[in-house]
Formats: structure tokens, sequence, C-alpha cells
């Protein structure tokens, strides 16, 4: 199937794999002309983590909401639409089944193609709002779910040359930040944290000499509870700002020398540094720190903090990408909640 493609490209973009309803217009997969993302945070926040059935209501709630007021906002009409984009995978499967179905209704109702994005290639086209990716280029990808390293040879080819054996990093934040009585998700505020303190523990930087390209963030997680809780059995109360120092400083050392080395194996134009956790500012001055003067060609992407997290604008940029590819789906598009965009390597 062709792309009908006109000399403005409008997408309607959904997304909906997780904790954010989102829904936006974007042009040419590089201008975004509304954004609406309806967030669910403090539904979850006192069960600590995401339960995939209060999800999956809100969604159900939010979803024509965040279309309409997309479409207004926009300026918009579905007659000025060339298509219609949605999150297929990965994610909790109950909640993207909702922005399909709504996806799928909407692209029936108003005769309109329906474009699949993979949820992990749209927190890399965030950073296509920033300036236009080139290739080949590398992106490190940060997120609750995911921590991998992924190649980029060509436009819309992915693959991981290296992921998280155990926790992402991201869930290491939020995991360790339950333990010092923080609220869900904890990333940004023990980003703040860390900023105020030393890193005065030396927590260990797993897997950094290990010439694969591969993470690991559970000991680390182990390390730091086990350090709190022997304190409390002592009666000893450390210091909060100088553990949440130390446990950034293990997590960006590893992540950044771990990125160097990939990005030195695999001689890249760009660097991509996307999800939720690409946000951190540790890690952002330290990657920028590194890169400077280690590969100072390199040019360093980061999408601005609002795209960094879940939202329909990145799909709808990765989806102007799979349009051009010829890649739509049919109404039997499904959930794929496991999927991998990565092709062999
Ligand atoms: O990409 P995202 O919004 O959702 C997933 O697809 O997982 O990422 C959410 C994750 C959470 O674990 C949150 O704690 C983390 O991103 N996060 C941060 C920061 N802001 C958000 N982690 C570290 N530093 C931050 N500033
Ligand atoms: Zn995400």
């Amino acid at each position: 199937m062709s792309y009908p493609i006109k000399e403005r490209a409008l997408i309607l973009a959904v997304e909906s794999s997780c904790d954010e309803t989102s829904v936006a217009v974007v042009e040419n997969g590089r201008k975004i002309l509304s954004n609406v993302v309806a967030s669910q945070i403090l539904s979850h926040k006192r069960f600590g983590g995401v339960v995939p059935e209060v999800a999956s209501r809100h969604h159900v709630e939010q979803i024509t909401i965040c279309m309409e007021t997309a479409l207004i906002e926009s300026g918009v009409s579905p007659k000025d639409l060339s298509a219609v984009a949605v999150t297929y995978g990965p994610g909790l499967v109950g909640a993207l089944l909702i922005g399909i179905s709504a996806a799928k209704a909407f692209a029936w109702a108003n005769d309109l193609p329906l474009i699949p994005v993979d949820h992990m290639a749209g927190h890399i086209y965030a950073a296509n709002f920033v300036t236009p990716l080139k290739f080949p280029s590398m992106a490190l990808l940060v997120s609750g779910g995911h921590t991998e390293l992924v190649y980029i040879e060509t436009e819309g080819s992915y693959k991981i040359i290296g992921q998280t054996r155990d926790d992402a990093a991201g869930e290491a934040y939020d995991k360790v930040g339950r333990v010092l009585g923080l609220s869900y998700p904890s990333g940004k505020q023990l980003d703040e944290m860390a900023y105020l303190g030393q890193d005065t523990f030396h927590f260990p930087r797993a897997m950094i000499k290990e010439a694969n390209f591969d993470f690991s963030f559970s000991g680390l997680k182990s390390s730091f509870i086990n350090m709190v809780h022997n304190s409390e059995q002592r009666g000893e109360k450390l210091n909060p700002n100088d553990l949440a120092a130390s446990f950034q400083q293990s997590v960006i050392e590893v992540l950044t020398v771990k990125t160097l080395h990939a990005c030195q194996k695999y001689p890249v134009k760009q660097l991509i540094i996307a999800g939720g956790v690409a946000a951190n500012q540790g890690l952002r001055a330290k990657m920028k720190h590194d890169f400077s003067e280690k590969l100072p060609e390199t040019e360093l992407i980061f999408p601005p903090i609002n795209l960094c997290g879940d939202n329909g604008a990145m799909i709808g940029a990765a989806a102007f990408v799979e349009a051009r590819k010829g890649h739509f789906a049919g109404g039997d598009l499904n959930a794929e909640p496991g999927s991998s965009f990565s092709e062999e390597f």
C-alpha cells in the first residue's frame, strides 16, 4: 500500500501503552499541532506503581476526550487528516487495546489509513522535534520498563545491541525511592536530591568493565536497600541526599561509559537519549561532558523534558517514517504487549 502523501501530511497519533492517555496531531513528522496528555499518576501513586486494571479504566474514560481535544487544539478537522497512528506494543495489553480500538474506529469512520507504531521507536523519534535524525545513529532508551542501546543504521531500522538483564533504570529509581519514602514515580525527586548530595557510599557499577553493552541495576538496588536497612537496625539515619547522589552517580556512570563504548564501536552521527529517565539532569550533564571530551563529533540529542515521558506526538513522528515505508495495518491490528522492534543483528 502506498502512502497518500500530501504536501501537508497530518497524522492523528494515539498512545495508551502504560499510564498516560495521549493524542496528538503532528505535521510531516516534525511539527506538533497539538499534544494532549492525560496522566494517571495520581491514581497509581497510592499503590506505589502502575496497576494495569486501573490504567485500562482511565484510558477508557479519557481516550475520546483526548482525541476530541487534540483535534480542537490543532484546528484540524478529520477530513484534513492523512492517517491515524497508534502504539501497538510494547506495553500493558489492556491499556494498548483501548488506544488500538479507538484508533481503528476513528480510522474506519473517517476512511483513513492506520499506522501501527512501536512505543520505543516513538521514544526515539521524540528527538526528531529537536533536529532531523541523521543515520547511522545510536539511541539510549531509558524508561520505567526499558534500558537499551539501539543502533539505527538507516531510517526506521532498529537493532538492540545491549539491554538490561534485570531492572530497567527507571524501575530502579522508583524502587529505591520507595525505600526513602518518596512517592511514585520517584526519578525526578531523586534527581533533585542527588543535586544536593555527594557520592559518599560508592555503590557498585555493575558490568561497567564488561565488553558487551548490557546493563544490570538489580544489584545496585539491593546494595542501596541493604545499606538503608542496616543503618536503620543500628539506629543511624543516613543523609538521604547523599544516598540519592550515590545511587544516581552509579546509574549515570554505567549508562555513560557503556553508551560511549557503543558509539566508539559503532561510529554514529548522532546519539539520542530518550525515555522518561532522559529527563535526568545528572545524566544529561555527564553525557554532554564525556561526549564533548571523547567523541566531540557525535551530536547529542535530548528531547525536551515534556517529550521524554509517554506522549502521542512522539508516536506521530515515528508514524511518519513507517508510512513512508508503506507500513500500514488493517482492522485486525492487535496489541503486542511483548513486541520488540529489533531486527536480527
Ligand atoms: O518513559 P516513561 O515516561 O514511561 C515508561 O515507558 O516507562 O518513563 C517513566 C520513568 C519512571 O521510572 C520515572 O521515575 C523515570 O522515568 N523518571 C526519571 C526522571 N524523570 C522521570 N528518572 C530519573 N530522573 C528523572 N529526572
Ligand atoms: Zn515509554
